[in-house]
């Protein structure tokens, strides 16, 4: 099979492509034969080496895919070979042409969802319903304000929000991006670059912020969101694609009462691997349906691999790149 490979942590133009045995499914895992792979955000920072963990040297990077279990390691139950699913991978290893997987980390595929859609649906819809849903229970009618609407997860919130109820609020640094989270659910969309961001939410909510944000993004912009949350809301901390991670003075959630709540996909499908097979079935009927399909910025084949982190990297991307081995 042929596979992206890390050598070295550093620039994303280090990685190569090479040629690798297939590998064997332990006991309860399952060998995926690769069709798609979602590219996100986390894998950029895992190559440099910036990422929460640190693979072993050298590694395959990549956290989700879709294709075709193409054999059972010992004691699974549920999967037969041949059977369409997506997975994540706790170890990495998905820009490649084959995986091995936990098989309570695959996630069966509907009919009427394609391998393209489904392979980039886990991490970006993955974590925005597991936050929108489990951790902040927003209700319908609430309002929802996302940062980065119009990256990955940011994408995906606003279009779960939107399908979820609530009235949705992208905030995105260029005219293109507000116009493609119109067009996927927002209601209405500010310019992080041409407005003060606290000031355009005060005004758009009358005074009371957002009753949600969902900030995949940090740096300076947490500064104004941490300052747009409304009493009793609920301040969902996704990440840091800015690069910096925001310092937030604790009294503002004691003084208006909001909860800051942290979110991590990963950590939550391996603690919870029976809620995380149900909220993925309930994601990839709403996209059978075509109330939540991820938009695919581009689909490659896997040698581009580096081409695709580095538009990620470039702040580029409107939704999801997908690789194709
Ligand atoms: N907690 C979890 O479980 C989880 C799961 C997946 C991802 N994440 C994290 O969430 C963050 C975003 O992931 P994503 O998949 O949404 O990424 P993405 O598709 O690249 O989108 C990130 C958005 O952040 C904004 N941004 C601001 N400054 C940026 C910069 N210097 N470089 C790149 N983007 C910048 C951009 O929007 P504007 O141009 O509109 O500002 C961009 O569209 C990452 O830190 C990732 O590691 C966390």
């Amino acid at each position: 099979m042929e596979a992206i490979v890390c050598s070295e942590f550093g620039p994303v133009e280090n990685l190569s492509i090479q040629e690798l045995p297939d590998p064997v499914p332990n006991a309860g895992e399952v060998l995926i034969h690769v069709n798609a792979i979602g590219v996100n955000f986390p894998d950029a920072l895992l190559v440099r080496g910036l990422y929460q963990v640190k693979p072993a040297l050298p590694f395959t990077p990549g956290i989700e895919c879709a294709g075709t279990i193409a054999a059972l390691g010992e004691g699974v139950e549920g999967f037969s070979v041949g059977d369409r699913v997506a997975a994540m991978s706790p170890r990495f290893g998905t820009y490649s042409g084959a995986v091995t997987v936990p098989a309570s980390h695959a996630y069966a595929i509907p009919d009427g969802l394609d391998f393209d859609h489904a392979g980039a649906m886990l991490c970006a819809h993955g974590t925005a319903y597991h936050a929108l849903v489990q951790r902040a229970a927003l209700r319908p009618g609430e309002t929802l304000l996302v940062a980065g609407a119009a990256g990955g997860t940011g994408l995906a919130a606003v279009q779960i929000g939107h399908a979820l109820g609530a009235h949705v609020i992208a905030a995105c640094s260029s005219e293109d991006k507000m116009r493609i989270a119109k067009q996927h659910g927002a209601d209405i969309a500010i310019h992080t670059g041409e407005n003060d961001v606290r000031e355009a939410v005060k005004s758009l909510t009358g005074g009371a912020g957002a009753d949600v944000i969902f900030d995949p993004v940090g740096g300076d912009l947490a500064q104004s969101l941490a300052r747009s949350t409304a009493w009793n809301g609920r301040w969902l901390v996704i990440g840091f694609a800015e690069g910096e991670i925001p310092k937030i003075p604790l009294n503002l959630p004691l003084v208006k009462g909001y909860s800051i709540v942290g979110v991590f996909w990963g950590s939550f499908c391996h603690h919870d691997p029976a809620q995380a097979q149900a909220n993925h079935r309930e994601l990839f009927d709403m996209a059978a349906g075509g109330s939540v399909k991820p938009h695919l910025h581009a689909v490659m084949p896997l040698k581009e691999a580096t081409e695709a982190l580095s538009q990620i990297e470039r702040r580029e991307v409107r939704g999801k790149i997908v690789l194709k081995p």
